[in-house]
Order: C-alpha cells, then structure tokens, then sequence
C-alpha cells in the first residue's frame, strides 16, 4: 500500500520528469503555440458557428485579423446570454455524431447552458485534471473519493476520468448521504478527496458527529473548487483533516474543473493550464484589457475545444493573472467572488469571502454561514448568519462573538452588519456549492 507520511511534500511534489510537455515549456514556446491555436480556434468558431460568424462580422474582424496574441482584444466577447440564446446546441461546431457528451449547468433562472465535447475534447478534459491531480500532489495508484456531483455537472465526471487517466483507483462517490461517505472514507481510506469546500465541512461535522478524529482519517491531499474560498478556510480544512488542501478551477462553458489548479509545493493561486485555455483580465465595467498583475473579470478563450470552441467567454470571476511560480504558466489568483455575487450595501462592495475571512480569525464562530439581505425604505440590511462551535455554546460567549464580528466587519470592510449566532447545524448544508446570500431585496 503506498504510504504517504503526513505532510511529506517532498514526496508529493512531482519530480520534472512527471510533467506534460506544456508544464515544462519555456513561455516563448507557450506563446507561439498559443497563437497558432488562437488563429485555429477563431477560424473553426467562424466557419462552424453561425453565431460567432455573425458576431464577428458584426463587429467588422475576421479570423485573418489575428497577427499578434494581442490583437484577441479585437473580437467580441461571449456571454451566457449567447449560449441561452442558441440553446441547446446552437453553439456546437461539429455535426451531433462526432459530440461524445453533453453537460448543462441548471441555471437559477431560465434554460440551462449546455455544453459539448468531442472525443477528444473529453481526452483534453482528462489530461488537465489528471494535471491538476498530479500538481495536488496525487499520483497513480492511490485512492481517490470523489464527491463532487456526478450528472449533468461538470464536477463528478470530470474528476473522475481525469483521476482515471492519472492512474488512481476513484471512488465515485458523488454528493449526498454524509454519514456515507465518512463511513466509506474510514472503510476504503482514500488519500486524495475531490469535494466542494463547503461540503467538506459538512463531511467535518459528520466525522465528530460519529466520535472519529478527522486527523486520523487516511486523507492527505483535499482538492477543493467550484465555489470561491478563502486562504482562512483552507487553514481550517488543513488543520481539522492534517491534510494538503490545494484549489481547483473551471466553469463548464469552457471546459469543467481543471482549467487552473494550485501545485501542492507552493500554494499560491492556480496555474492556468494556457496550453488550452487562453486567459485575458478585464475591466468589468469598460471591457478593455488589463494588464496581468491588475485585478478585474477573468476571460477565456478556448484554444484545442473541438465541439464547442468559446471565444473570449466571459466568466465574471474577479481576480488577476500573475508571472508563474511552480510552474512557467501564469497563475490565477484565488477567485475572491463572482461579479454577479457582489453585495452593494449602501454603497460598499462587499463579497461573502470577506465575511468568510472575518469568521475565522474568530474561535467561537465555525465556517458555516449565510449572508441576508434586506431592505428598509432605501437602506439596506445585512445580516451575517453564523454557527457557534460546538464548544461555545455559552449566551454570553456567543454574545461576545458576534460584538467581536460585527466590529470586524465595520473596521475592515466599513459596512454595519448585524450578527446572529445560531446554533450549531442552524444553516442548511448545501450537497455542492453553497448558498452564502439569500437576498431579499425587492427587484429594480
Ligand atoms: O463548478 C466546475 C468545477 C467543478 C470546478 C469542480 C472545480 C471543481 P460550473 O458549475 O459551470 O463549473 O461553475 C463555474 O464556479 O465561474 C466560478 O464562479 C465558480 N468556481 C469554480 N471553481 C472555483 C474556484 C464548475 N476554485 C463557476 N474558486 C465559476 C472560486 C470557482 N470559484
């Protein structure tokens, strides 16, 4: 059985040997393939896509028009409106024989955005993930529980076949049944677990439900995504579990999980796999291109995808592009929030991984927690919603808490928020990514 002493990074650290021809490349070389791809990717949109032919000629550029990895700027983005517009499979440039799978992401209003792969798309798909397994520090033949959701998301296949291709034995898990999977999580001892964030906290409170120390478990390396975390919450993971706690980044409009992912050795923001996806920061507001290193919305064009190339995708992930550490490919940094989950409350930007971080540096509080938003005549009302730990039951613990949070908050972001400490398992677990703000604002 392959052993793995706890927290031997040297060990888990892939030696150069171990890596892709692209995680190895010199960043001149990346920068030529990426624009033979980009002239390609372009060409097979417009030629294939009815839609993206009408958008570019619309906006008067032509595939040819590509000279410089520079001049991407020149083509117009894509949104979710675009994919919703040409639902179900009006984005597709190949004929529906050659799409080997399709996945959909539900959408909390309206149709779904479904999304297509070849066959080899899917092999790309595997590649990356096993990528980002191998940077997490996993390797083939150790045992991978798998609890990200199995369907018509992203997360469960994806991980999956890119575990298999690495060479690890999967559990395929999926979501849901809690005391399930710390029971098989005691039974099968996993090393590696894939699992939202929020869910492994669930997983947390199930191990000390049942009276085992999660710092027994067999875990050593948790693989964490599909919703925005904070550096506090992977201390608290990495802690209670004794385990390596890396990010994973994706979105299914340009692939699924493994798009960027952190390396183990360093833990220092996600390397963009830039082999197959071509990252670009803008300004949200003017959607000019920002120059790496300054914050603004994460875009991505696809450079390889055969059966549903995305130009210039839109994702509304704030965060910026940095030089590369572990590797020469430019890293992202940790997503602090999504455009479209940014709170205005009179007049302050707040995201819910702000209020996360304040959480943690606070002991009675645990990680669960919800964000209300109301309004009064024209003011609004935030109300952070969090659970105490177990061992801080007492009122006048609790008490003190939420002074203590709600002073933090007003220092550091300079909104008023009233705190509610709940009890223990107060806020309702989510089986995947959670909900952080219920919102009950009326509509403009
Ligand atoms: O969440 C794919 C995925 C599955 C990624 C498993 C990682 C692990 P979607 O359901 O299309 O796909 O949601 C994509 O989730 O635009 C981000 O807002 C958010 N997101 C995904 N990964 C992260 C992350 C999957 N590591 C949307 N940090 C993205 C922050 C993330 N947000």
């Amino acid at each position: 059985m392959l052993e793995i002493p706890l927290r031997k990074l040297d060990q888990l650290k892939p030696r150069a040997a171990e890596l892709d021809r692209f995680e190895l490349a010199s960043t001149d070389e990346l920068r030529a393939w990426q624009l033979d791809q980009l002239a390609w990717s372009l060409r097979h949109a417009y030629d294939n896509v009815p839609h993206y032919r009408a958008k570019f000629d619309a906006a008067g550029v032509h595939p040819c028009d590509l000279k410089s990895l520079d001049d991407l700027a020149k083509f117009p983005f894509t949104s979710k409106a675009d994919l919703r517009d040409n639902y179900p499979f009006g984005m597709f440039a190949v004929p529906q024989q050659q799409v080997a799978r399709i996945h959909a992401s539900s959408g909390t209003t309206g149709k779904p955005t479904v999304v297509g792969y070849t066959k080899r798309d899917l092999d790309t798909w595997s590649d990356v993930v096993a990528r980002s397994i191998r940077a997490a520090g996993g390797r083939a033949g150790m045992k991978l529980h798998n609890a990200y959701g199995y369907g018509l998301f992203t997360g469960g296949l994806g991980a999956h076949y890119g575990a298999e291709r690495l060479g690890c034995t999967v559990i395929p898990m999926s979501g849901g049944m809690t005391e399930r999977q710390v029971q098989l999580i005691s039974d099968f001892k996993p090393d590696i677990i894939m699992v939202t964030p929020s869910y492994m906290l669930a997983i947390l409170d199930e191990f000390r439900k049942q009276g085992l120390d999660p710092r027994k478990s067999s875990l050593r390396i948790g693989i964490f995504g599909a919703e925005p975390w904070t550096n506090a919450m992977r201390e608290e993971i990495e802690e209670s579990f004794d385990l390596h706690a890396v990010d994973i980044y994706g979105l299914s409009e340009v692939m699924g999980p493994g798009v960027a992912s952190e390396c183990v050795e360093t833990k220092d923001g996600l390397h963009v796999w830039e082999d197959h996806f071509y990252p670009e920061i803008i300004d949200p507001d003017t959607g000019k291109v920002l120059p790496d290193g300054e914050h603004g919305e994460m875009v991505f064009t696809s450079l390889t995808k055969e059966a549903m190339p995305i130009v210039r995708y839109r994702t509304r992930d704030l965060t910026r592009l940095l030089p590369g550490t572990a590797r020469a490919l430019r890293r992202m940094e940790k997503v602090t929030g999504r455009t479209d989950d940014m709170m205005i409350v009179r007049g302050v930007n707040v995201f819910p991984t702000q209020i996360e971080e304040k959480i943690l540096t606070i002991p009675a509080l645990s990680p669960h927690f919800q964000i209300a938003l109301t309004r009064e005549g024209r003011m609004d009302h935030m109300e952070v919603r969090v659970e105490s730990r177990p061992d801080a039951l007492a009122p006048q613990v609790r008490c003190a808490a939420a002074e203590r949070l709600e002073h933090a908050i007003k220092a550091t972001i300079g909104i008023t928020a009233r705190v509610s400490v709940l009890d223990p398992d107060g806020i309702e677990r989510s089986l995947g990514k959670a909900r952080r703000i219920i919102d009950h604002r009326p509509r403009e």
